[in-house]
C-alpha cells in the first residue's frame, strides 16, 4: 500500500492551479485523488473529469469540482494507474473495468502520468490478462473470435454474475502470456465487431511514477 500511496501523492504534485485534470480509477489512483482533494481544500482551483462512477463518487466526497468531458476542449493532465507497464511505457489497463473511459480521457489529455508499484513493471506485456470491453449482443461469438488470437479469453464475472462496466458492457479477459506487438494487437482487436475497446494503451503514457514499499520513487519518462 505504501508504494501505491507515495506514487499517487507524487503525481498530485504535477497538478497546478487552473488545470483540467483527468482522475483515474483503482487503488493507486485513489491516493492521487485523495491528495488532489486535500489540495483543493487548501485552495487549489481545478476542474476534474473522472474516469469511472467510482472515482466520480470519491471526487464528489472530496469536493473536487467536476466537469463533463463535453464541456472542456482538452484535459491538461490525467493521472491513472495500470496493471502492467512495459519498457516502452505501453500499458495494460482495465483490471478494474474502467478501460473505455480511461482511454477516452487519456486520449484527450495533453499529458498522461501513470502511477504504479514496482510489481507492475514488466519486459513484455501479457502476463496480466488483457481486458477487452465488448457489447452484450453476440458476446459469446465475440469470445470465440478472440480465441483465434491465440489467447484464452474468459468473460469476467464478479460474485458469480457477469461483470458489467459503467458503459453497460461486458469484459472479456484475454490471457496472452506474452504480447509481442501491442500496437498491432490493439488495432486488430479494435477492428472486430462487438469489441468496444481494449485495455492496451500504446504510446499514450508520458511519464510513469513507480513507488516501492521501501519508500523509493522512480520516475520513467
Ligand atoms: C481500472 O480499470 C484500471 O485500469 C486500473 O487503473 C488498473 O487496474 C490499476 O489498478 P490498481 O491501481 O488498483 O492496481
Amino acid at each position: 500500500m505504501k508504494a501505491k500511496r507515495i506514487a499517487g501523492e507524487k503525481a498530485a504534485e504535477y497538478v497546478k492551479d487552473g488545470m483540467v485534470v483527468g482522475l483515474g480509477t483503482g487503488s493507486t489512483a485513489y491516493w492521487a485523488v485523495k491528495k488532489v482533494g486535500e489540495m483543493v481544500k487548501e485552495g487549489l482551483n481545478i476542474r476534474a473529469v473522472p474516469t469511472s462512477e467510482e472515482t466520480k463518487e470519491l471526487a464528489e466526497d472530496l469536493n473536487i469540482p467536476l466537469v463533463s468531458l463535453a464541456d472542456v476542449n482538452y484535459i491538461d493532465l490525467t493521472i491513472d494507474g495500470a496493471d502492467e507497464v512495459d519498457s516502452n511505457l505501453n500499458l495494460i489497463k482495465g483490471g478494474g473495468g474502467a478501460l473505455v473511459r480511461e482511454k477516452i480521457v487519456a486520449f484527450h489529455s495533453k499529458k498522461l502520468i501513470i502511477i504504479v508499484d514496482e510489481s507492475k513493471i514488466v519486459d513484455k506485456l501479457g502476463a496480466f490478462p488483457l481486458p477487452v470491453e465488448v457489447v452484450h449482443f453476440g458476446a459469446d461469438k465475440t469470445l470465440i473470435t478472440l480465441e483465434k488470437f491465440d489467447c484464452q479469453p474468459k468473460l469476467r464475472k464478479e460474485n458469480g454474475e457477469l461483470f458489467n462496466t459503467d458503459n453497460h458492457n461486458y469484459i472479456i479477459d484475454c490471457n496472452f502470456e506474452v504480447i509481442e506487438n501491442p500496437k498491432k494487437l490493439n488495432n486488430e482487436l479494435n477492428e472486430l465487431p462487438g469489441v468496444v475497446e481494449t485495455g492496451l494503451f500504446v504510446e499514450m503514457a508520458d511519464r510513469v511514477i513507480v513507488g516501492t514499499n521501501e519508500g523509493e520513487l522512480n520516475i520513467i519518462e
